[in-house]
């Protein structure tokens, strides 16, 4: 309403797009950022105290994988989260970007800080290493870059909760509510000890490729490493395999609360009844995966063949995407809990709108009011207003598919039938936010709809097409 609409038809409010690029970045984050740089830097300490090169040489290989990709597809993907989110959603962004002021202020130099000490870290590894005193240093660099990694991930997480239930900060509207909101700490404590398995499963993969007898500088020595680093890395998975579930249980159990408190009925809540079973399920084979590697590293029974470790990476994949998806699910129709929808409308502007008039109030209007002789494109208006952020036209998510699912691909639609259901969406599909205009707008968005129905003309974004401002309401340019 306030921005002109970047709109991609095939791909709706570009919920894809920005998921993808998050969950890609997620996926790096964790495991790599977040849990290998603490074991790794952990392993370069252990090699110094107990004078092994060989086991320091390893730990620098290891590192060299993990800086690579963090500092290309994990930094990029993180600045394409900004760029997808202010491009698709620029209004919560902005209100988010308010909120978190300070702390995202904050986590600009504690990202600056983590990318500098990374570059430092890797770069400096060998000529860091000519004598103790410097190897110390060298060693702090890396605990530092441990210490900055976590805690973007820590500001970050505040964010996500605080979308999903703002808590206390809905009345007092003070940041430092904002911050503990009440699913913060469950949150982190799940996604810290996540990652800490997740990035120990991954160092043990990679010194499989570093420990070959024939291949490496450390010689003989390498399966005897290969042993030493499985049994360390086993103790991690096994410890924060705990952790995880503990956390992951109060996470999920601080859930159902807040949905409860949410007076929507009985949709949202079977939807993420449904999820929540999935997810426990998931949650439990994944975790009981993580748990025979451990215990079979730490009791070497037998030598796990490198493959298995796959099976656990991929569950942990395959949770953590349902996990994020899960989320974002249950959030719907908010993007911000209890104060804005997803389409932008704020929560307190709801009934002033629907009385006042949607496109009378909003920044980039072609009309602001429906007239006979505009009706068609005012629906149109109507529709990229308030529900292009999640429906395309003949797309992703289609509207007109969504349509002919209830009343029929062969059959007239009934105008007055689709105006009911418009004003009650709210109501019956929980996951959609209420109609933001009046009733007159609600019958020029059916009109948009029936003859898209026809046409199944693609609708262009504010990108492609331009903006088009109609004057304010009692604003008379001609007088002027
Ligand atoms: C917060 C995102 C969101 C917004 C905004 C939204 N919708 Fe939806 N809508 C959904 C989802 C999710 C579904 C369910 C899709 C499915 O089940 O495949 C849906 C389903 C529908 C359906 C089918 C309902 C049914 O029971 O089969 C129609 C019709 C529809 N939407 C129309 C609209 C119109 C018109 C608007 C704008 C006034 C709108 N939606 C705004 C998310 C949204």
């Amino acid at each position: 309403m306030d921005f002109p609409p970047f709109f991609m038809d095939h791909l709706a409010g570009g919920r894809l797009i920005i998921g993808l690029i998050a969950s890609v970045h997620v996926l790096i984050n964790h495991p790599l950022a977040v849990g290998a740089y603490p074991l790794l830097v952990w392993m370069e300490w252990w090699a110094h105290k107990n004078n092994r090169p060989d086991v320091d040489r390893l730990a620098y290989k290891i590192t060299f994988i993990v800086f690579i990709v963090t500092t290309t597809v994990g930094a990029m993907t993180g600045v394409g989260i900004w760029l997808s989110t202010s491009l698709y959603a620029p209004f919560a962004i902005g209100s988010l970007l308010r909120v978190f002021f300070w702390g995202w202020f904050a986590e600009w130099f504690v990202f600056i800080a983590e990318v500098c000490l990374i570059m430092w870290w890797f770069l400096s590894w060998k000529s860091m290493s000519v004598d103790a005193a410097s190897k110390v240093r060298h060693i702090r660099i890396g605990i530092a870059l441990a210490i900055m990694s976590w805690i973007t991930m820590a500001l970050i997480v505040a964010v996500l909760g605080f979308m999903m239930k703002p808590g206390e900060w809905s009345q007092t509207r003070a940041f430092i509510d904002a911050m503990t909101n009440p699913l913060y700490a469950p949150q982190l404590g799940f996604r810290t000890f996540f990652a800490l398995m997740t990035g120990a499963v991954f160092i043990w993969f990679a010194a499989f490729f570093f420990t070959k007898r024939q291949s490496t500088d450390l010689g003989d020595r390498g399966p005897a490493i290969r042993r030493w680093l499985v049994y360390r890395m086993s103790h991690v998975v096994f410890v924060s395999l705990l952790l995880t579930y503990l956390f992951g249980i109060w996470y999920w159990n601080a859930i159902p609360e807040t949905m409860k408190a949410n007076s929507s009925v009985a949709l949202l809540t079977q939807q993420f009844m449904g999820w929540h079973e999935q997810f426990k399920t998931l949650l439990g084979w994944t975790l009981a995966c993580f748990l025979f590697i451990a215990i079979v590293g730490i009791n070497d029974f037998f030598t796990l063949p490198r493959w298995a470790l796959l099976i656990p990476t991929f569950m942990g994949i395959w949770m953590l995407g349902h996990f994020e998806r899960a989320r974002e699910f249950m959030r719907k129709p908010w993007v911000i809990g209890e104060y804005m929808y997803s389409n932008g409308v704020h929560k307190d502007e709801l009934a002033f709108l629907q009385s006042e008039g949607l496109l009378k109030h909003a920044t980039y209007a072609t009309h602001r009011e429906v007239t006979d002789a505009n009706l068609v494109e005012s629906g149109r208006d109507v529709f990229m207003m308030a529900c292009s952020r999640c429906h395309s036209t003949t797309g992703f998510n289609g509207v007109v598919e969504k349509l002919e699912i209830m009343y029929g691909a062969d059959k007239p639609w009934d105008p007055a039938a689709m105006q009911a259901f418009v004003a009650g969406m709210h109501q019956t599909r929980t996951y959609m936010p209420p109609f933001p205009g009046t009733p007159r707008e609600a019958e020029a968005l059916v009109a948009y709809l029936l003859e898209l129905r026809e046409t199944r003309e693609s609708l262009p974004g504010a990108q492609s097409a331009g903006v088009v401002v109609a004057p304010a309401p009692g604003v008379n340019l001609s007088k002027q």
